[in-house]
C-alpha cells in the first residue's frame, strides 16, 4: 500500500445543501492530517479537463453556510467513455494526486467504482444528494434541509387552499424515490401522498377523495413524487379534475427551490462528521466505500452496496400518512 500524500476532491451530480459544509470538511480533514488537496471543478468533467487547483484551508473559509457547491457540478459525459477516464487519470497522475473524494449520489458512486477499479485509484464517497435515496445509509447530505424547504412551502399553500376550501397536488422532487414525499407528507400533514414505491395509491387516493367529500372537508393537500407512476402532479391533477367537479383543483412544482438554500444544523454536522471520515478511510487504506450514516453511526460500505437495490420506504410511516389524514 503506498502512502497517500495528495487528495482531490469533487462534487458532482445534482447539487445539494451542505455540499460546501462537506467540500469544507474533506479539505481542512486532510490539511489536519498532512495531505495537500486539489480542488476538482465541475465535477467528473473537471478531471477530463484537468480543471483543478489546490486548495487551502482559508479556500473553504465562510462556505458551511452557503447551498450549491464552490466548486460546481456536472453530469459528465466524456467520462462514461474509457477515453475520457483515461484522460482523467493521466491528468491526476501529472499531479500527483493519488486518491479521490466524491460526493455526489449512486450515479457518481457508479462511476467512481468503475475508475477506482480501472485505475487502481483510492476513492472514497460522501452521499451528498436531497433523494435520499442511496442504499447503506439511512441519511445523505442535503435531505434535510429539502425537507424542511419542502414543508415550509407546503405550510404556506396550505394557508391560500384553506383560505379558498381547494385541493392542492404539489409536486415534491426525489426521482424515482419517495422519501422527500413521505417524510413531507408527515410533517404538513398532507391529507394523501403519491409516491413511486406504491402501485396502489391512486385507489386509496380515490377512496380518501370521496371520504373527504362526504365529510365536508375544505381543503386538502396531495404531495406527489415527481417519479411517481402517475406523471407528476399536472397529470394527476387533470385526471381528478375529470373524475371530480366537486373540487376546486390547483398545482404546484416546488421544482428547483427544493435544491437550494442554506443547510440546516443537521446538514453542517453531518457533512463535518463525513468529510473527516472519508479522509480517515482513505489514510486507513480503505478504498472503494462510501461513508454512510446508520442509527446516527457512521458506516463504510462498498460502492457496490449503494447500488445494489433501491432503498425501501419505512412501511410503518406509510401508515401513518392514513392513521394521521382521517
Ligand atoms: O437527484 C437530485 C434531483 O434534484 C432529483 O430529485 C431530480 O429528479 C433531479 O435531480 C433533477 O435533475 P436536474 O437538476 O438535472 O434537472
Amino acid at each position: 500500500m503506498t502512502k497517500i500524500k495528495t487528495i482531490g476532491v469533487l462534487t458532482s451530480g445534482g447539487d445539494s445543501p451542505g455540499m460546501n459544509a462537506a467540500i469544507r470538511a474533506v479539505v481542512r480533514g486532510a490539511i489536519y492530517h498532512g495531505l495537500e488537496v486539489y480542488g476538482i471543478q465541475r465535477g467528473y468533467q473537471g478531471m477530463v479537463d484537468n480543471d483543478m487547483d489546490k486548495m487551502e484551508s482559508h479556500s473553504v473559509s465562510n462556505i458551511i453556510q452557503l447551498g450549491g457547491t464552490i466548486l460546481k457540478t456536472a453530469r459528465c459525459g466524456d467520462f462514461m467513455t474509457f477515453e475520457g477516464r483515461q484522460k482523467a487519470y493521466n491528468n491526476l497522475k501529472q499531479r500527483g494526486i493519488d486518491a479521490l473524494v466524491v460526493i455526489g449520489g449512486d450515479g457518481s458512486f457508479a462511476g467512481a467504482e468503475e475508475f477506482g477499479k480501472e485505475f487502481d485509484l483510492p476513492i472514497v464517497g460522501i452521499p451528498g444528494t436531497i433523494d435520499n435515496d442511496i442504499c447503506g445509509t439511512e441519511y445523505t447530505i442535503g435531505y434535510d434541509t429539502a425537507l424542511n424547504t419542502v414543508v415550509e412551502a407546503v405550510d404556506k399553500i396550505r394557508d391560500t387552499a384553506s383560505a379558498h376550501n381547494r385541493l392542492f397536488f404539489i409536486e415534491v422532487m426525489g426521482r424515482n424515490a419517495g422519501f422527500l414525499t413521505l417524510h413531507g407528507g408527515i410533517a404538513t400533514g398532507a391529507e394523501a401522498i403519491m409516491v413511486p414505491e406504491l402501485t396502489n395509491d391512486y385507489d386509496m387516493l380515490e377512496v380518501f377523495l370521496q371520504n373527504a367529500h362526504k365529510k365536508h372537508k375544505t381543503s386538502s393537500i396531495v404531495l406527489v413524487a415527481e417519479g411517481d407512476e402517475i406523471g407528476g402532479a399536472l397529470k394527476l391533477a387533470d385526471k381528478v379534475k375529470k373524475e371530480h367537479s366537486e373540487y376546486d383543483v390547483r398545482v404546484t412544482i416546488l421544482g428547483h427551490i427544493q435544491r437550494g438554500g442554506s443547510p440546516t444544523a443537521r446538514d453542517r454536522i453531518n457533512a463535518g462528521r463525513m468529510g473527516v471520515s472519508a479522509i480517515e478511510a482513505l489514510l486507513k487504506g480503505e478504498h472503494g466505500v462510501m461513508i454512510g450514516l446508520m442509527k446516527d453511526q457512521i458506516v463504510h460500505h462498498p460502492f457496490s452496496r449503494s447500488k445494489k437495490q433501491k432503498r425501501p420506504l419505512d412501511e410503518k410511516l406509510l401508515e401513518l400518512i392514513g392513521i394521521l389524514s382521517i
